[in-house]
Formats: C-alpha cells, sequence, structure tokens
C-alpha cells in the first residue's frame, strides 16, 4: 500500500493573532510545522510528503522548515482560499500510484505513530477513518438570533481530529463531487461521508490537540515539557 500524506499548511491563523502565521511559531525551538512533519515521518508509514504553504511561501518553508531538520517533502504546493482547497491542491499533487491519502493538519505536531497506523488501517479496510475524541462540553445548537433550538445528547457525539486516511480512489471522487456540488467543508471526512460511503472512527487522544490559539500554545508547550520530563 503506497501512502501519501498531504499536510495542509497553508492557513492565515488568525484566530492565533501574532505577525505571522502559526506555523512558522517555535514550540521548544522548533517550528510548530517542522514537529508535525517529524511525528509524520518518524511513524515510517509514509511514502509520499505533500506539504501545502500559502503561495509565495514555498521557498521560506523549504528554509525554515524542511531543510533545517532533514525533512523530505516529494512536493510543496500553494494552498487555496479555504482547507478544502489547500487539501485539494495537495491531492492535485499527490503521486498517482498513491493507494491511501492520510490528510493530517500541520498544526498537530503531537500525533503519534500507532494514531497514523490505526487510521490506515481502518482506512485499508472500510474506505475511510477519523481520529476523533468524545466532546467533554454539552454541544448546543442556537439559530442566528443566538436562541438555542437542540442540545443532541452528548453521548455519541465526537470531535473530529486529524490524522484522517481515505482510500486514494475514493477521495478523489469524493473532492471532485464536493467541488460540481459547491459544497464545502473544513472537515476532510464530511467529504467522504457525502458519497454515502461508511467512515471508521479511531478514538483518539486529547493530547493531538490543534494549535488554534494562544491557550493551545501554552498547552502544547506544557505537553513537550512533560514529555521532557520536566513535569
Ligand atoms: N489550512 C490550509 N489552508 C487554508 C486554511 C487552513 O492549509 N486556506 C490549514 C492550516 O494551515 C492548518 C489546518 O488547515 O494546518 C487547520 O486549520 P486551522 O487550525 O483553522 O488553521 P488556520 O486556518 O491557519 O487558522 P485560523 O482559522 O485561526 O485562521
Ligand atoms: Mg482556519
Amino acid at each position: 500500500m503506497r501512502v501519501t500524506a498531504i499536510v495542509p499548511a497553508a492557513g492565515s491563523g488568525s484566530r492565533m493573532g501574532g505577525a505571522e502565521p502559526k506555523q512558522y511559531l517555535r514550540l521548544a525551538g522548533v517550528p510548530l510545522l517542522s514537529r508535525t512533519l517529524l511525528a509524520l515521518t518518524a511513524s515510517g508509514c509514509v511514502d509520499h510528503l505533500v506539504l501545502v504553504v500559502p503561495a509565495g511561501q514555498e521557498p521560506r518553508c523549504r528554509a525554515e522548515i524542511l531543510v533545517p531538520y532533514g525533512i523530505a517533502a516529494e512536493r510543496v504546493v500553494p494552498g487555496g482560499a479555504d482547507r478544502q482547497a489547500s487539501v485539494g491542491a495537495g491531492l492535485a499533487a499527490a503521486p498517482a500510484d498513491s493507494d491511501l491519502i492520510l490528510v493530517h493538519d500541520g498544526a498537530r505536531p503531537f500525533v503519534t505513530g500507532a494514531l497514523i497506523r490505526q487510521a490506515l488501517a481502518a482506512a485499508a479496510e472500510a474506505g475511510g477513518a477519523v481520529v476523533a475524541v468524545p466532546v467533554t462540553d454539552t454541544i448546543k445548537r442556537a439559530d442566528e438570533t443566538g436562541t438555542i433550538r437542540e442540545t443532541p445528547a452528548r453521548a455519541g457525539l465526537w470531535a473530529a481530529q486529524t490524522p484522517q486516511a481515505f482510500q486514494a480512489r475514493l477521495f478523489r471522487e469524493a473532492h471532485q463531487r464536493a467541488q460540481a456540488d459547491g459544497f464545502r467543508s473544513t472537515d476532510d471526512s464530511a467529504l467522504v461521508e457525502r458519497l454515502g460511503c461508511p467512515i471508521r472512527l479511531v478514538p483518539g487522544s486529547r493530547d493531538n490537540l490543534k494549535v488554534t490559539t494562544v491557550l493551545d500554545l501554552i498547552l502544547a508547550e506544557a505537553l513537550l515539557r512533560a514529555a521532557a520530563g520536566g513535569g
């Protein structure tokens, strides 16, 4: 099975604020995005790596993110206006011989080899797989006036993370169909679900956080300290 990892890292990090995109921020000295890519390559499961970065930043990413850490990415391609467009750009650059596509957010540096392997195995068997964790807050659906319309039972609700893995043929079809139908989502699996394909849920870990806000950055630093034995 040839596995291609697509890493969308073309966002602007608006919720983080700050002068530059969060992928360049250093966590204990190493750029966030380098950490994510090193975790992926260390899994030993990835045959091809396609990195998607903000248009025009390909040289900077090679110089700051890839080269200093000896990370080999087959392709570094410009992303699009939303995450789905960026993953689509990565998919267009994926080698034709890919059997499985693994999508993993550039902003999730704590992914483990075990999670990657479980996602790939489930996708190979079922068609697609999503790493997710049970929600801990009760979820409300509200309308545009701020009035609550629905409170779904918490049992059975999961927060989707990445990695997400899909059989390549299925994922390409899902992107084409979403494009044709004008369907947009921040979640890769949502595109495949609407084809009616069953997707396997892989229980993940809250450690696999997406660095989105300054609070996440503080949490990420604390996780790294704990892993280094510093408490
Ligand atoms: N992403 C992308 N292309 C986009 C938007 C997002 O490749 N047009 C990537 C981000 O770089 C990130 C991942 O998708 O690795 C998850 O997105 P998110 O955490 O929302 O990152 P940003 O979009 O950069 O942050 P924000 O939404 O706060 O602006
Ligand atoms: Mg975003």
